[in-house]
């Protein structure tokens, strides 16, 4: 494995296998990986010929008061990880080598961004368009892997694409959990003992509110209320938001399915997130 820190030695490397024929897949992340980022790297490297993995935690998508500082930075442990699931680049800038101290161009991603994370998180998604855009520009893979669990990250990231046509097909893979039910994220180690076991109403309760709709209810207010009924009945968790949308990240009224059930959860200070596509198999 290459283990590279300079835009330059990238793009030397790529150029190399690029003249090879060979395919390329970039896993972006922000490191601290897990078993979720292990099944990017998988699909990543089920389809392409070289698989990249970014490890950059982007300073432009946090929030003033967010956990930018404390956010997990293991990166021996990552480097392990990538060794034995055999990527061929870690790409592990600095933050200067990709921001500098005069960036001036962002990506705006418009309306996409006003709802669920977009709303709680201003200026988040324009950090994330702005950071791909530059990760797509450095590694020019072929594919790009994007886990569902970041579900309203996924969407802009398909629209950015599409709308700046850039070459890349993005590739959604399915949210991994844990033997609980648990989505998988690097903030769940902020979780201590009984927070752990507190956050699984979320999961939980997203799985009543699927049933409720597979069993035919189709007003998104009343399994909002009914989501929300729950989650007061665990004394450490606080919703921040709890919506169904459809495609273009608007509230929908009326169910149907394609649309997503989006919510964001405080669990103590750790805010969590989870989704599920209605129409999808429950797979917990
Ligand atoms: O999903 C993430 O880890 C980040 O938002 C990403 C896509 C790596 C951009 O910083």
């Amino acid at each position: 494995m290459h283990y590279l820190k300079d835009i330059s030695e990238v793009r030397k490397k790529i150029s190399e296998y690029k003249k090879n024929n060979k395919s390329i897949g970039l896993v972006p992340t922000m490191g601290a990986l897990h078993k979720g980022h292990v099944s990017l790297i998988e699909s990543s490297k089920k389809s392409c010929d070289i698989t990249v993995v970014s490890v950059f935690v982007n300073p432009i998508q946090f929030g003033p008061n967010e956990d930018f500082h404390k956010y997990p930075r293991p990166i021996e442990q990552d480097i392990k990880i990538c060794e034995e699931v055999e990527v061929d680049i870690l790409f592990n800038p600095a933050v200067e080598e990709i921001i500098g101290d005069n960036l001036k161009t962002f990506v705006d991603i418009s309306d996409l961004g006003d709802n669920l994370c977009g709303a709680k998180r201003p200026g988040h998604f324009r950090g994330v368009a702005t950071i791909v855009s530059k990760l797509f520009n450095i590694t020019t893979p072929n594919r790009a892997f994007f886990g569902k669990k970041d579900i309203q990250q996924l969407y802009i990231i398909k629209k950015m694409v599409e709308d700046l046509n850039f070459n890349i097909e993005i590739i959604p893979c399915s949210i991994i959990r844990e033997a609980d039910g648990l989505a998988m994220s690097s903030r769940n180690r902020y979780l201590s003992e009984k927070e752990r076991i507190d956050s699984l109403v979320i999961n939980r309760t997203l799985k009543e509110a699927v049933k409720l709709i597979e069993d035919g209810e189709i007003n998104s207010k009343n399994v909002i209320s009914f989501f929300e009924n729950k989650i007061k009945e665990i004394n450490s968790a606080k919703i921040d938001y709890v919506n169904v949308v459809n495609e273009n990240m608007k509230n929908v009224e009326l169910i149907e399915k394609g649309n997503i059930i989006a919510i964001a959860v405080y669990i103590g200070k750790t805010r969590l997130i989870d989704n599920h596509i209605i129409g999808e198999k429950i797979c917990w």
